[in-house]
């Protein structure tokens, strides 16, 4: 089922039920109006023709004026003309049923016909109007419901003994009188509702439809290897919202790819220069090429460096992807920083001496201790300080300095750069290098800090550079104990 068809059945089914509701309700309410109008107007009938059926009894003179009946003189009307009377004023009166009661309450007249003769009746409670004082309420007369209006009277002939006279009218005429007010206003008003519902319906989910499809379109399109593709989508709500995730996604994606790409092209790129001299070298070995042996050993010395570059490669790229998918196993345990510090410094001191480099390390009052993975943490420190003494100028000093945090410990690798400074950003991207044939010349591939970011990400710390002047300073935080 299409967004759009739900969309417009919510709106019809929301619309139906709450004209129901409203209905129901508004129906309730006139009616209960309708009631107590219909008792004021039995009321009214019983006080107003009170007289009228008295008069009845009696015969009209010519003039057409009746006689007053009481006081002797004026003629009683036979039977049969008095109940033609009484019928007729009901008919005039315009309510459904007149009826005479005798003082036992048993209906002695009823201008429907005879049916309900000899049955009884009860009224309710009084309740006086500016008219008089009327006896009102429910009755079921011949197995019908009805509302009544009663009064007392008393004929002078009526050979039952009439001591009252009632007005009713069916339950059953009031109800449709106020289903006759309700229902055609309410199926008007629920016609305009619905088709209005429709309407704002169809709008909102044209407004809906148009940017998913466009989303279900760039994903498709993403799909289908073109990662350029973007939305249009951003608006403030929810589906702006999407359409900016979408956009930052897609992005991701197409950055991923791109570096992904970088990479490839990067490692077949490194291979191939090492892979070439050895090719050539090695050539000129086996045809003879090279004639004194100081040659030969060169070429030898070549190939050995460039095979064991290779090497090196393979066994970085090999690290980093290990360390990319989680695969490292790690090991944590409480580290002294300070004795893995010196042991390191010991290590790169012969390095550094060739090259007349002062390493300074700087220690904090506490001991530094952190909770890390010594194999792996020796890895970046050794990166670290590889990178100084291999691109610091010959001549300048190298300082580490240790600082306690509240919850980490810092060790940062100083070191002076020359001219052409490395760019601190990039130098954590694969193969990056600031200076390519000072790095080549070191032996370097580009990867050493690259790795040492993940390894730092994986123990739970960072690892980042500044250029403070002519000062290159990396930064690694590790979590303390
Ligand atoms: N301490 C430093 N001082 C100056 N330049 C640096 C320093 N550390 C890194 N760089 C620059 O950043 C580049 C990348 O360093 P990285 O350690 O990732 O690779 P590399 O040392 O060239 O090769 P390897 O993979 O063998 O470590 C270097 O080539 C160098 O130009
Ligand atoms: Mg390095």
């Amino acid at each position: 089922m299409s967004l759009r068809f739900r969309l417009l059945i919510a709106a019809a089914g929301i619309v139906v039920v709450s004209l129901v509701l409203s209905g129901a309700l508004t129906w309730v309410l006139v009616r209960n109006l309708e009631f107590d109008d219909a008792h004021l107007q039995l009321d009214r009938l019983a006080l107003l023709r009170r007289a009228e059926v008295l008069r009845a009894e009696c015969l009209t003179i010519p003039s057409g004026t009746t006689t007053t009946c009481p006081g002797g003189n004026g003629r009683l009307a036979s039977r049969a003309a008095y109940e033609d009377r009484l019928r007729n004023l009901a008919v005039a009166s315009g309510a459904d049923r007149m009826l005479l009661v005798a003082a036992n309450r048993t209906i002695v007249f009823d201008s429907a016909g005879s049916d309900s003769i000899g049955t009884k009746i009860v009224l309710g409670a009084q309740r006086k109007i500016d008219q008089g004082t009327v006896n009102e309420g429910n009755v079921v007369i011949s197995g019908q419901d009805f509302i009544g209006a009663g009064v007392a009277i008393a004929p002078r002939r009526d050979p039952d003994g009439a001591a009252g006279l009632v007005f009713a009218r069916t339950v059953a005429s009031i109800n449709s009188l106020a289903t006759g007010q309700v229902v055609p206003r309410l199926l008007g008003a629920g016609l305009a509702a619905l088709l209005l519902a429709l309407a704002i319906a169809l709008l909102l989910s044209r407004a809906f439809a148009r940017p998913l499809s466009e989303l279900a379109g760039a994903a498709e399109e993403i799909a289908a290897g073109n990662y350029a593709a973007r939305v249009g989508v951003t608006g403030r709500d929810e589906i702006g919202v999407v359409g900016r995730s979408f956009n930052r996604m897609a992005e991701a994606v197409e950055r991923a790819r791109a570096t992904q790409r970088d990479f490839l092209a990067n490692v077949s790129h490194e291979l191939k220069t090492p892979l070439t001299s050895l090719l050539g070298f090695s050539q000129a070995l086996i045809d003879g090429s090279l004639q004194t042996p100081a040659e030969r050993t060169r070429a030898g010395t070549i190939i050995h460096e460039e095979a064991h570059r290779v090497l090196r490669m393979s066994q970085e790229l090999l690290d980093l992807a290990r360390v990319e998918s989680g695969q490292i196993s790690l090991h944590p345990t409480d580290v002294d920083l300070k004795a893995l510090l010196e042991q390191e410094i010991e290590i790169v001191k012969p390095r550094a001496g060739e090259r007349q480099l002062a390493l300074d390390l700087r220690l904090p009052t506490s001991p530094p201790h952190v909770k890390s993975d010594p194999e792996r943490l020796h890895q970046i420190i050794d990166n670290l300080l590889d990178n100084a003494v291999k691109y610091a100028p010959a001549g300048t000093p190298v300082e580490v300095a240790v600082a306690n945090g509240l919850m980490n410990v810092e060790v940062a690798v100083s070191n002076q750069v020359d001219q052409n400074p490395p760019d601190p950003q990039r130098i954590f991207d694969r193969f990056y290098r600031g200076d390519p044939s000072r790095s080549s010349a070191a032996g370097g591939v580009g990867l050493g800090l690259a790795i040492s970011r993940e390894l730092a990400v994986a123990l739970g710390g960072k690892l980042w550079a500044e250029l403070d002047g002519q000062v290159l300073r990396v930064r690694l935080n590790l979590p303390s104990i």
